[in-house]
Formats: C-alpha cells, sequence, structure tokens
C-alpha cells in the first residue's frame, strides 16, 4: 500500500483529554479558514506538543457528512452520513457537529493550549457546539464506578478494527468516529445494589473480573456491545472519559467510539437503545441519558496535511 499516515485513532489511553465540537458558519469565506487549519495541525501539535514530548499530545480531527461536501466535496468516504437518531426504549438523540477535535494528552495543559491554538486559528469561522473536559478518574473508572476500556483491542487488532483499508480505497488510512455525551443519574444508580449494578454492566465492580455466562444477562451491556458478523466479532475502539461539574450535580461519560465502518458502531447502539431482541435493552439507559449525539469521519494524516486553503 501507499505510505498513508493515519490520524493518532488508535493512540494510547491518557489522564486528560478535550472533546470539542464546533458547527462552520454558513459564509464562504469561513471554508478557507478550516482548510489552511488542516495542512496547518500538524505543525500546531508539533509547537505545543514540544514543551512536553513526554506529555503524549495528540489531536484527531473529523468532519460531518455535511462538512465534508462544503469542505472537500467529491470524493467522499462511502458510509459517511449524519448521526441516525434512534428510538427505542430509550432515545439516542442526533445532534449538531461539522468538526470534532479530539485531543489527548497525559496533562490537561497540553490539551487546553492545543484547544486554544485551534480556535484563535478558526476565529469567528465556527460556533462551539459542546466542549467536555475530560479527566481520569482512580483505575480507568467512570463515574458510576466500573472500569471502562478492559476490553478494549490494543495494537494490531485496534488498527483492524478501526482503521480502514480496501474497502474504501480512496480514503484508506482513514476512520470513522461515533461521540455521544452521556449524563448519569449517579443518586438512583448508586441506590441500586452491587450485585445487580454488576449484571447491568456484565463485570464485577472492584476486581473487573467479566462476569461468567451462567451468571450474565443477555441484557448486560458488554453482551449487547459484543456483535458478531459471518463467526467474527466487530469491534472497535473506545476511549471514553469521565467528566462533570460537582457544584451542578453533573456527572457523565464521554462516549467516543471509532471504526473502520459506522455500521458496527450503529449495531451496538441498536442492541443497547432498542434491544436484542428489541426489548431486552441496555439497562445503564434507565440511569445514563444520551445528550449528543454525532458521527464523524476522520481522514488520513496524509490527506489532512496535504489540504491546501484555496
Ligand atoms: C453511559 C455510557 C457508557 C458507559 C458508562 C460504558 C461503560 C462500559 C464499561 C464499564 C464496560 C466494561 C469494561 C470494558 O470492556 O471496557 C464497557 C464495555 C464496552 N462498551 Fe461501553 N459504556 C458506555 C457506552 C457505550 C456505547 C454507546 C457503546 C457502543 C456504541 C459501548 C461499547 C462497548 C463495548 C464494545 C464494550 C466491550 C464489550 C466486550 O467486548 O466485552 N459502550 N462499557
Amino acid at each position: 500500500m501507499s505510505s498513508t499516515i493515519s490520524q493518532p485513532v488508535v493512540a494510547k489511553l491518557t489522564r486528560s483529554a478535550i472533546f470539542l465540537v464546533v458547527t462552520l458558519k454558513p459564509e464562504p469565506q469561513h471554508r478557507q479558514t478550516v482548510r489552511a487549519l488542516c495542512g496547518d495541525l500538524a505543525g500546531l501539535l508539533r509547537a505545543v506538543g514540544f514543551h512536553d514530548i513526554e506529555g503524549l499530545l495528540s489531536c484527531v480531527m473529523g468532519f460531518g457528512s455535511e462538512a465534508w461536501d462544503r469542505l472537500f466535496g467529491e470524493p467522499r468516504p462511502k458510509d459517511l452520513h449524519p448521526f441516525r437518531e434512534i428510538q427505542g426504549q430509550h432515545h439516542a438523540v442526533s445532534t449538531a457537529g461539522d468538526i470534532l477535535f479530539h485531543i489527548r494528552a497525559k496533562r490537561m495543559d497540553l490539551c487546553f493550549e492545543l484547544a486554544t491554538q485551534i480556535m484563535s486559528r478558526l476565529g469567528d469561522a465556527v460556533a462551539t457546539t459542546d466542549e467536555v473536559h475530560g479527566f481520569h478518574y482512580f483505575d480507568d473508572r467512570d463515574l458510576i464506578g466500573f472500569v471502562d476500556g478492559t476490553e478494549n483491542p490494543v495494537d494490531q487488532a485496534a488498527i483492524d478494527a478501526a482503521i480502514i483499508a480496501d474497502e474504501d480505497p480512496g480514503f484508506a488510512g482513514g476512520s470513522y468516529v461515533i461521540v455521544q455525551k452521556y449524563l448519569h443519574d449517579l443518586r438512583a444508580w448508586n441506590a441500586v445494589p452491587t450485585e445487580q449494578q454488576e449484571k447491568i454492566v456484565g463485570r464485577a465492580k472492584l476486581s473487573d473480573i467479566e462476569l461468567d455466562d451462567a451468571v450474565k444477562p443477555a441484557y448486560a451491556h458488554n453482551a449487547l456491545t459484543t456483535i458478531v458478523e459471518d463467526g467474527k466479532q466487530l469491534e472497535i475502539v473506545r476511549d471514553n472519559m469521565p467528566f462533570g461539574d460537582a457544584g451542578k450535580g453533573e456527572f457523565g461519560t464521554y462516549f467516543i467510539g471509532y471504526a473502520r465502518s459506522p455500521h458496527r458502531i450503529e449495531q451496538m447502539l441498536h442492541n443497547m437503545f432498542v434491544g436484542r431482541p428489541p426489548g431486552n435493552y441496555d439497562r445503564l439507559l434507565d440511569y445514563s441519558k444520551a445528550v449528543t449525539g454525532t458521527l464523524f469521519f476522520v481522514p488520513s494524516a496524509t490527506f489532512l496535511e496535504n489540504v491546501v486553503a484555496s
């Protein structure tokens, strides 16, 4: 294959992250501002990241379906479409978002500085629809108290799960990403006995060991998000992060899932929100509400670097 380089989709899990979603303003001149940033992003990252090279600063830039057409036109990634809402036992909303920046580092100051530099380049070309600052909570737990990320594929398996290869040759090295911001009703969740919480998640809370199939219910989160097609498990790469605002009583998980096709993430969401079979839905959703939902395409780093401002 050619020497296409991917964006750092499968970067190591870090202690801090900023999830920044913006919409592109309609005036034609803004297209140029965003295209200029595409070409300059790698340079910005090098400059900010060099303050602490061990800080592992990385940034992934993704584009929504309509934004792709406005910014780049044809050809377009074959599976790119707006996030499809799901009305099942619970509601997976579809919300606005043209560009995603997923910024990760060991230190929040590095993330913050890069986000600041990006926003100052974009100026009035965009409006921010959502900005979430995620933090590492104890031993990689989310705010519902369970370790999150254990079964994530790593190394080559992560690349196989997330990075497009021959199925869309013009966009090889790219990826798709779905983000959803979840808010938890922690008061209600904490009133659920630990044994029942473990059935809902499908793992033991303290030890993080997976429940035995004999006791794991079909509605367990890790049962509904395990999908097998043609005898093969279809995996995704997640990097969920807790976030919150104690003063406002806001406690959340920012879900982010990368995959070489949006289909597998959509299938997981269908199983969670509608149920498999319908009605056998994910009980986590009785305590966690999705307040955003957006799908983006992540082109290769090589594609981004070759975008010219015109
Ligand atoms: C409130 C939001 C969510 C929370 C708190 C949450 C939490 C967790 C936890 C604690 C685990 C078990 C540990 C692990 O393997 O990582 C897990 C597994 C998993 N989750 Fe989620 N999750 C959320 C949303 C989602 C969504 C929206 C998807 C996909 C669309 C998803 C896909 C998965 C997958 C694929 C696994 C691994 C299943 C396996 O192979 O065992 N999660 N999640």
